[in-house]
């Protein structure tokens, strides 16, 4: 059986991002942390996936993701459909989030030594319900990248359909 494929362009970002995506997670802190020792990290690792779901949002635009395998089951097909944009939604907002909570927290942030400007002013005390949603955030997308996952590899090894081969650049 031959399996249509996502875009070579695609499955790198695809696995490029996952490891930043998971790398993000653990180089992250919160509370008082921060303001005292920024991860620098956390804040380079989390913009990049801010910078790269650009082209993967092109690329998936101009055609770089295959069709659904046989639409039987058209309810679940809009399902993974729903739940990949979901995916999406998280990739964006939660650097978008993160960058607000450390101009909150008064910590400057560059990318490759490019100082960024502040999306909000420094407060003295907590950073705010947005900074609470960034921390809460970031381990709900890992749980749900999780739940992705998992989903993949049963696709792949149970119900045997090539859902893992898509998303692969080996034959
Ligand atoms: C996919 C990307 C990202 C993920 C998965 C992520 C995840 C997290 C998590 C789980 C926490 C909570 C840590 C804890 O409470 O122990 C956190 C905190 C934080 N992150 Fe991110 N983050 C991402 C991107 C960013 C970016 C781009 C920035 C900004 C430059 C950023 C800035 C911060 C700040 C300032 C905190 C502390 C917030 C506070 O103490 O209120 N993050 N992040
Ligand atoms: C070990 C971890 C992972 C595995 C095994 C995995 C597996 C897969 C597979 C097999 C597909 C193709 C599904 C199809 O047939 O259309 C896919 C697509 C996708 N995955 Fe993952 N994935 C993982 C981690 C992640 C992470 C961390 C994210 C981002 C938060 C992510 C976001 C997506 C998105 C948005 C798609 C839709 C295609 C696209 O637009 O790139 N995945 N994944």
């Amino acid at each position: 059986m031959t399996t249509a494929r996502y875009s070579k362009t695609m499955i790198v970002l695809h696995w490029v991002m996952a490891v930043l995506i998971l790398a993000a997670w653990l180089t992250s802190e919160g509370g008082r942390h921060v303001r005292e020792n920024p991860p620098v990290l956390h804040f380079w690792l989390g913009f990049s996936v801010l910078v790269l779901v650009i082209p993967r949002i092109i690329s998936r635009l101009l055609g770089g993701a295959p069709e659904m395998e046989a639409p039987r089951r058209p309810l679940l097909d809009l399902a993974a459909r729903a739940g990949h944009w979901v995916l999406y939604a998280f990739m964006i907002l939660l650097p978008l989030t993160g960058w607000y909570a450390a101009g909150r927290l008064g910590v400057p942030v560059t990318f490759f030594g490019l100082p960024l400007p502040a999306l909000a002013a420094p407060v003295q005390g907590a950073p705010g319900w947005i900074a609470e949603v960034h921390e809460t955030g970031g381990t709900v997308l890992l749980w749900l990248a999780g739940f992705h996952a998992v989903l993949a590899l049963w696709h792949q090894f149970v119900l045997r359909d090539g859902t893992l081969t898509r998303m692969s650049l080996v034959r």
